[in-house]
């Protein structure tokens, strides 16, 4: 049996990117899959691409910043789905850390949904898994949660916070019967980073290669599961680098940092 088979998976951030890609490989693979994301229009025609492919997937609105929504969405999902298995909270947004002026909001709305809208979406799983008995909870973070990265503090800080939230969770669900794992990826090739030069994103990979690399990970409940290797090694020996020479290397990105298309 294929694993994620009959399974009932909940995906945030399902609209687009890795999100996406994921939900596609688990209905693939025989997976019922719970799509949430804010636009309803891309969570529909994935809905039906899906039940055209023969799969199974139902969807809600929501914006995983507010919590009262988040539980809605989610309550609901788990209603239409008649349970859940796996929770894999992937919904995310990057931009820019300026100094000139200080984006505090910007800040304020990375950390919101990186990490505080993974805490709202857990809550809205976590009681349906303890009357279970069992659950697997995954969070898609990233490398840059490794390093406080100049330009990117808010976005690094966001994740470093949800690497040790998550940390915290499993040792404490580790008799509950729930798993607990932490995904960082490096650079893949998403609409978040469809404004990055190419050139600055080494070992770019495409989100469809990213998704099965990432579900073969929660099928062996990977505690932190960091890949590619090479952009994790990069990562490695960056925390072991001087200032000046992070400082050196980011400049160009520094001096014209490239802002998301629609701003958080
Ligand atoms: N791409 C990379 O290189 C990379 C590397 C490491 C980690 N990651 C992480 O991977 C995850 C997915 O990113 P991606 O690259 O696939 O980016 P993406 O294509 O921009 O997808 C982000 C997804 O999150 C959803 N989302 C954003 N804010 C939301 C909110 N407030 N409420 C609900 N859904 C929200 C978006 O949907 P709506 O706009 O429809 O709500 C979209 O489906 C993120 O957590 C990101 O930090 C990405």
């Amino acid at each position: 049996m294929k694993f994620g088979q009959g399974q009932k998976i909940i995906i945030t951030g399902a609209s687009t990117g890795i999100g996406r890609a994921i939900a596609i490989e688990f209905a693939k693979a025989g997976a019922h899959v719970g799509l949430l994301a804010r636009r309803e229009d891309l969570l529909a025609e994935l809905a039906n691409e899906i039940q055209t492919l023969g799969g199974k997937a139902f969807y809600k609105v929501a914006d995983i910043s507010e919590r009262q929504e988040t539980l809605a969405g989610l309550t609901e999902l788990i209603h239409c789905m008649n349970g859940i298995d796996i929770l894999i909270a992937n919904a995310g947004v990057g931009a820019p850390t300026t100094i000139e002026p200080f984006n505090v909001e910007t800040q304020e709305k990375m950390i919101r949904v990186n990490l505080l809208g993974v805490i709202y979406c857990i809550e809205g799983v976590l009681q349906t898994m303890l009357n279970r008995g069992k659950g697997q909870i995954v969070a898609i973070s990233s490398l840059a949660g490794f390093k406080g990265l100049p330009g990117e503090s808010g976005y690094t800080a966001s994740k470093a916070g949800l690497n040790t939230f998550m940390e915290g969770m499993r040792i404490q669900l580790r008799s509950k019967n729930i798993y607990v794992s932490t995904i960082c990826p490096g650079f893949i090739k998403t609409p978040m980073t469809e404004v990055n030069d190419e050139k600055d994103m080494p070992w770019l990979m495409d989100a469809q290669t990213a998704a099965k690399i990432i579900i073969k990970a929660i099928q062996r409940k990977t505690k932190v599961f960091r890949f590619p290797w090479q952009t994790s090694l990069l990562m490695r020996i960056t925390s072991l680098l001087p200032d000046w020479v992070i400082e050196r290397v980011m400049k160009k990105y520094n001096d014209n940092p490239p802002m998301p298309k629609n701003p958080l």
